[in-house]
């Protein structure tokens, strides 16, 4: 607990000539939620990209657990732990619900689409996905398609799919992106919960301040490719500089 279990070393990216990810060093402990906040265009999902592998910096580099996790794929990465979520519903629209979760169990083991038609022969990923949709209340709803759903719960599923591999570590990139009050809430509630009950380090890019402040324990505020100020969301609310170049008035 509260060990550094993901950091960078002096991480850069340009797209071009553009700077997204300026020489930044971030750290994340263990065991607790953190949040990166910042205005649009700041970094935040570059920065994931390039922590999970979806990206490769141009320099700098990335320790897991101490360990040089720079130059992984994706793939690599979900196999040493590390999923993420997108901010660009990233579901299976024609799958089932059922199905969508069972995938990353299944890419887990090495197995493909082809393989849904035998996940009785998988009993440990059937019983997983049981597991995890009944935790997000989407078991009843568990042979329809995924497309369907309420945008709420289709958020819920995304969720469901990043921490199927109980990974130790899960990026969530604006997960209540695009719900109403209600859906945020219960998404909310089923981060802290997730984060309560699992062993599961959490990091979460958000743009509602209420989410942040009370779901996060740690506050990374990004701006221009660099981090303009981390701390305790207490911290973080007072911070004149943050205040005044992201939140505004609304803090
Ligand atoms: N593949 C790319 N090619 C060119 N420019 C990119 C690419 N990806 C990101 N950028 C640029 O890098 C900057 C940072 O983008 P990024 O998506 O990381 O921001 P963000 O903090 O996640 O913003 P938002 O809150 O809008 O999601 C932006 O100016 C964006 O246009
Ligand atoms: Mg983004």
């Amino acid at each position: 607990m509260d060990e550094v279990i993901l950091r960078s070393e002096r991480l850069t990216k340009s797209f071009g000539k553009f700077i997204a990810i300026d020489n930044i060093d971030l750290k994340f402990k263990s065991g607790i939620i953190t949040s990166i906040i910042g205005p649009n265009g700041a970094g935040k999902t570059t920065a994931i990209n390039l922590l999970t592998g979806a990206l490769h910096p141009d320099k700098g580099k990335v320790f897991f657990k101490d360990k040089d996790i720079t130059s992984l794929t994706p793939d690599q990465s979900v196999k040493h732990g590390i999923t993420r979520s997108f901010q660009i519903m990233n579901i299976f629209p024609m799958l089932t619900v059922l199905q969508n979760v069972e995938l990353p169990l299944l890419s887990l083991l090495g197995k493909n689409l082809k393989w849904f038609y035998a996940v009785s022969r998988y009993r440990d990923v059937a019983e997983e996905a049981e597991k995890i949709l009944r935790e997000l209340s989407l078991w009843d709803k568990r042979n329809k398609v995924a497309g369907e759903l309420s945008h709420g719960d289709q958020r819920a599923l995304e969720m469901g799919m990043a921490i199927a591999p109980k990974p130790e570590m899960c990026f969530l990139d604006e997960p209540s992106s695009g719900t109403n009050p209600l859906e945020r809430a219960s998404i909310l509630e089923l981060i802290k919960r997730l984060a309560e009950e699992g062993s599961t380090t959490f990091v979460i890019i958000e743009h509602d301040m209420d989410v942040v402040f009370s779901l996060s324990d740690w506050t990374i505020v990004m701006n221009k490719g660099k981090v303009l100020a981390e701390g305790e969301p207490d911290e973080i609310r007072q911070n004149k500089e943050v205040v005044e170049i992201y939140l505004g008035e609304e803090v």
